[in-house]
């Protein structure tokens, strides 16, 4: 069997303290690898703290260290930067990404590029599988952020089911398949490369993901570089990804029934103020209305993939949102007096859980029943 080329990238700004060890160590591990030689490249963004000298140093030493020095331009842009350079470069197999800062054990090279080898395309080093692990001293704010940013990226993306850790920044990638990978389609250039990457890979279903449990480790010198930026890309880059995702919708349909609380009580106070309409019957028409602008937002907005608009289909679908609407305002009814004769609760408290099933009532009918037309 020929000897096949791996290309490990790791993206550093200043990493003057950990980068010398880092490369040191990934040596001494290489020769648990089997069936590759594996090249270093580190991409560093002219760091003000000398990482690029030092990795320059250690290049003349050893023959299988490069660098990459390029304009700071974000995590994700530094990290397509490097897998260009590995492309164009028609030897390397594989590639493995990675972190300067000691988060990411060099022990476990040698297994994720075994398991490119066993038929896999995009091996996760990952922290949430049986097996994988968060530092002990992490505090529940900070496991907090990371399976909440994990989670948004997951359901937003739609790769809930495949993939466990969806932001973890180890691991490594069979060249053939990255190349049928648009790269510049992934438009990012902070953190959520990371996720996007993923997302590109589960949207080719020929190519199979799969996740190794890692023990993620605290970065051993300086600090991390992610700052607020970053996490406002984050979100925004999470909620655009897959315009398709029932999170997506979701956040759609929520918009929408918050605008029809809007329409409600405007429509109240328009007929009873200036058309001096009693407010019984006022209330009526106001939810009449507001179920009426739901209805078409959803249409237009919410859910704007579906097929099929004929006049009679849209009043067939319209009387189907009513019966939806009906059923949800006696679910919140019931749950609203539950918690608030029979537990006791407050009952503007009360009223505020009972809208929680009734939203996801409504939400699951409307998806399932009234617009099931979509594709
Ligand atoms: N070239 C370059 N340019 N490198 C960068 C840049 C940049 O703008 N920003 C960060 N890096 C390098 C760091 O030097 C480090 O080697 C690596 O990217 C990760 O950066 P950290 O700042 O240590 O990130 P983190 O520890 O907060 O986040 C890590 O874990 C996250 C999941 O918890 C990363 O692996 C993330 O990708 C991952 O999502
Ligand atoms: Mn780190």
């Amino acid at each position: 069997m020929s000897l096949k080329t791996a290309l490990v990238i790791i993206p550093t700004y200043n990493e003057a303290e950990n980068i010398k060890p880092l490369l040191l160590s990934i040596i001494a591990t290489l020769h648990e690898v089997t069936g590759y030689s594996v090249d270093i490249l580190v991409v560093d963004d002219y760091s003000p703290d000398g990482t690029g000298t030092i990795v320059q140093k250690l290049a003349q030493k050893h023959r299988n260290i490069q660098l990459l020095s390029g304009k700071k331009a974000g995590l994700g842009d530094a990290y397509i930067r490097g897998l260009r350079y590995g492309l164009d470069q028609p030897k390397y197999d594989a590639f493995v990404m990675m972190d300067a800062d000691f988060s990411h054990s060099p022990s476990y090279i040698p297994r994720l590029l075994r398991t490119l080898d066993q038929g896999y395309d995009y091996v996760i080093g990952s922290r949430y599988i049986p097996g994988g692990a968060i530092p002990d001293d992490w505090s529940i704010l900070r496991i907090l952020n990371s399976k909440v940013a994990n989670l948004l990226a997951r359901t937003f993306a739609g790769i809930g089911r495949t993939v466990y850790d969806a932001t973890s920044g180890y691991k490594a990638i069979r060249t053939s398949s990255l190349q049928t990978i648009d790269l510049d389609n992934l438009r990012v250039s902070g953190y959520f490369f990371q996720v996007a990457l993923t997302y590109a890979f589960n949207s080719k279903s020929k190519l199979q993901i799969t996740e190794i449990p890692i023990a993620f480790e605290n970065r051993k010198n300086g600090a991390s570089k992610i700052g607020v930026k970053d996490v406002v890309e984050f979100v925004y880059c999470a909620y655009t990804l897959n315009p398709q995702s029932s999170a997506r919708t979701f956040v759609r349909f929520c918009v929408v029934g918050i605008s029809g609380v809007v329409v409600n009580l405007g429509t109240l106070t328009v007929l009873v103020r200036y058309f001096h309409i009693s407010p019984l019957l006022g209330g009526a028409i106001a939810i009449e209305t507001s179920i009426a602008s739901n209805f078409l937002l959803n249409h237009v907005y919410t859910f704007r993939n579906d097929t099929g608009s004929s006049r009679q289909r849209l009043i067939h679908r319209f009387s189907k949102f009513n019966a939806m609407s009906l059923t949800g305002a006696a679910i919140s009814f019931a749950v609203f007096s539950v918690l608030y004769k029979f537990i006791g609760l407050q009952y503007i408290i009360a009223d505020a859980l009972a809208i929680i099933p009734s939203v996801c009532f409504n939400y699951w009918a409307s998806s399932t029943f009234v617009w099931k037309d979509r594709h």
